[in-house]
């Protein structure tokens, strides 16, 4: 059986005394977990540790980082690796967000270097996709999705799909309050999933979880997470309120 998963991304959002107020509220609604369940929080690079800390003793609780470099180290001012990360005993890190893809330029052929990088030293990834308003509109929002993925993972041998997590997000749906429909958001979970099939087989397709992402909220979690592909979500703004976020695990636990 997939594990299902609810992670949220800061962002570039809270304080080390933020993050820890947010870690303590979570953990103190936090609902029991099943061994198929996982939370996941994505603080900034400053707080991963302090999190890391907090969440030790939490049974199915896992930190992820929200970028690394790609290169394994080196003369990179201001960056941070992914054997640094994991050396925090962190489990997860973010590739390919969009923000990062469009600020940041970052490109598929960086992000595939991201993904083995992180898959070295132990990382697990979360990789995500997703389409412009504008490819949407085309109707071909199906083509470039596969695309992505095939550039940033389709290099990996099956064994290695273990460790990865896709997020699909749509780019017209972060932080626009405007989600995906379930349909919407179904139909392309499905996609990717036969697109995964097609290369590494049903077996492997089946175990891949793959979350949604953007403007998820409690009010629309339940929902979304009852789509049959939609294994959890990957969350930004309502990640950093502890309520909304457990309102979210909560979907996930009963859905
Ligand atoms: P929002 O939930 O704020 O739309 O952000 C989604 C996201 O980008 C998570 O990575």
């Amino acid at each position: 059986m997939r594990k299902k998963i609810v992670a949220g991304n800061w962002k570039m959002n809270m304080t080390l005394d933020e993050g820890h107020a947010l870690v303590a509220g979570v953990l103190k609604g936090l609902p029991e977990l099943s061994n198929d369940k996982q939370v996941v929080f994505a603080p900034p690079f400053l707080n991963i540790q302090h999190t890391v800390y907090q969440v030790e003793d939490v049974q199915h609780v896992h930190v992820a980082a929200q970028n690394c470099h790609s290169e394994v180290s080196g003369a990179y001012t201001g960056e941070v690796s992914a054997k640094m990360i994991a050396a925090c005993d962190a489990t997860y890190v973010i590739i390919g967000h969009s923000e990062r893809r469009e600020y940041c330029h970052e490109t598929d052929a960086m992000l595939a270097q991201k993904t083995d990088v992180a898959l070295d030293n132990g990382l697990k990834v979360i990789f995500c996709c997703g389409e412009s308003l504008e490819i949407r509109d085309a109707g071909t929002q199906n083509e470039f999705v596969e695309a992505q993925l095939k550039a940033g993972l389709f290099h990996l041998h099956k064994h290695q799909l273990a460790n990865i997590v896709v997020a699909y997000e749509p780019i017209w749906a972060i932080g626009t309050g405007r989600t995906a429909s379930s349909q919407q958001a179904q139909d392309m979970h499905a996609h990717i999933r036969s697109v995964f099939a097609a290369q590494y087989g049903q077996p492997t397709a089946d175990s891949l979880t793959i979350l949604y992402g953007g403007s998820c909220k409690p009010s629309n979690a339940a929902e979304l997470f009852a789509c049959p592909d939609v294994d959890g979500g990957l969350i930004g703004g309502a990640s950093l309120k502890a309520e909304e976020f457990l309102g979210i695990i909560d979907a996930m636990v009963k859905a």
